[in-house]
């Protein structure tokens, strides 16, 4: 099992490109199915995640060719299937759903179960689905959908789900009559699937805010020209932190500036220097940050997948933070993780008190979900010592050419195998 091996301590200097992002890519490359033809997107991030999305289209019927530009042909859909085996690996298969009911007129696609940071229900999905006209079985762990004409409905989700919203937005497109969504996710990553179905013909107005309106056309076309996929607003977060936390300065490229503004605005409060330009993001500090309180909550509130990275950096502020996590019920396992590094982190239900320290010492810790990993490699890169971090599984799930991009800005990390002796005997004594 790979781990990564940090010798933390050192200030990061230097400019991240950053990639296109994981979960807009997703929602986008099933989304492809709704539109028959080929299919071609730019800047999609090579990770574990879109790999497994590709392999569900490769299962359905509509095979790949990923490169600068990643090819996919829909023309032909063979099954309208999401399997357990893929959707065990990958909750983020619920969002064939949508797009099958919407190409076939049914789908049978396995439930996601729970993953570590929640339950992770999809009752709004099928909320959502059923008031298009969709009908829903369960059985055998699966969600057997079928619809005979999708029909423009209004509907109102209950709670703001971003895979929610993408499920029903992906098949309101070819309802008949125009449907109306409230209390709709207003992410990046919603408007930029919305600006891609746009491209295939769809007519949708609000994407991007909680109110999203579509009129149903009757067919969709692959766009004539390659959509390129939004950069990465949590990646860059992630980056950006790394900058702050480790007392030098990261400038992050290729970014949409206006994605970040609730990361940004924290951490100015506490204290980083932050510069941006059309493209790009600087974050640094010259010495310990403030303590700041912060709540997550959806877009454009302070990201939840931002939640772990920030409490690394508050861990060594100075002064007590609260963060308190609204969306998910059980996304705090990286606090005792980072208390393995000397973090002093009260938990009592969803608040987090965080008392910051002067500093924070190596040790070996465990990854539990991919925003925890990214959190205990910015505390190891803080840290003095070695960091060992075990369970890489998830970070490669979400963070494309980690150990090149960390190494590029001064970052002592190499990917190790867990279990192998890290310290040999000096030949010296030997
Ligand atoms: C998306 O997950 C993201 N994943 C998550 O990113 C992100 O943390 C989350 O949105 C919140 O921003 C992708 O886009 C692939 P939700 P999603 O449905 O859509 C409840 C990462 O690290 N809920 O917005 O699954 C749910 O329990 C991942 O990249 C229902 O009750 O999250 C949660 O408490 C982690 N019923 C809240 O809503 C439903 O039918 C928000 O969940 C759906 C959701």
């Amino acid at each position: 099992m790979d781990t990564l091996l940090i010798d933390g301590g050192r200030p990061l200097r230097g400019i991240v490109p950053i990639s296109g992002a994981k979960n807009a890519s997703l929602p986008i490359l099933i989304g492809t199915i709704v539109a028959p033809g080929e299919h071609r997107l730019a800047n999609v991030p090579d990770l574990v995640d879109t790999s497994s999305m590709l392999s569900l289209l490769g299962r359905i019927g509509c095979p790949s060719l990923v490169g600068d530009v990643t090819r996919i042909d829909t023309s032909r859909v063979a099954f309208c299937e999401a399997p357990y085996d893929l959707v065990r690996k990958m909750r983020a298969s619920v969002l064939a759903l949508g797009p099958l009911l919407a190409r076939c007129g049914e789908a049978h696609v396995s439930l996601p179960g729970g993953c570590a940071i929640g339950v992770r229900p999809i009752d709004q999905h099928l909320k959502g689905l059923e008031a298009l006209g969709c009908r829903f079985e369960l059985e055998g762990g699966y969600v057997h959908g079928r619809v005979d004409k999708l029909r423009g409905t209004e509907f109102r989700f209950d709670c703001v789900t971003v895979t929610g919203t993408e499920n029903v937005l992906m098949a309101a497109v070819i309802a008949e009559g125009t449907t109306v969504l409230e209390n709709a996710a207003a992410e990046p990553e919603v408007e930029d699937l919305a600006a891609f179905l746009s491209g295939c013909g769809a007519r949708i107005e609000g994407a991007g805010t909680s109110r999203i309106v579509v009129h149903g056309v009757p067919t969709l076309r692959p766009p004539p020209t390659a959509h390129r996929i939004l950069p990465d607003r949590i990646e860059a977060g992630t980056y950006l932190v790394a900058g702050v936390i480790t007392q030098g300065n990261v400038r992050c490229e290729g970014v949409r500036p206006s994605d970040l503004a609730p990361v940004l605005d924290v951490l100015r409060t506490a204290g980083a220097q932050i510069e941006c330009g059309e493209d790009w993001v600087s974050a640094g500090a010259d010495g310990r940050v403030r303590a700041v309180d912060v709540e997550t909550a959806p877009h454009p509130g302070f990201p939840t997948d931002m939640q772990a990275q920030l409490m690394a950096l508050l861990s060594l502020a100075k002064g007590s933070s609260r963060v308190k996590e609204t969306i998910f019920e059980n996304r705090f396992m990286h606090a005792a993780e980072l208390g393995r590094l000397g973090a002093q982190i009260h938990i009592e239900g969803n608040l987090a008190t965080v008392t910051g320290q002067p500093h924070l010492s190596g040790a070996t810790v465990m990854a539990t979900d991919l925003r925890a990993s990214a959190s205990l490699v910015l505390a190891g890169l803080a840290a003095g010592g070695r960091t060992e971090i075990l369970r890489l599984y998830h970070l490669d799930r979400g963070y494309e050419r980690l150990v090149e991009k960390l190494r590029a800005v001064g970052a002592e990390v190499v990917r190790g195998q867990e279990g192998r002796p890290k310290f040999a005997v000096n030949a010296a004594v030997a």
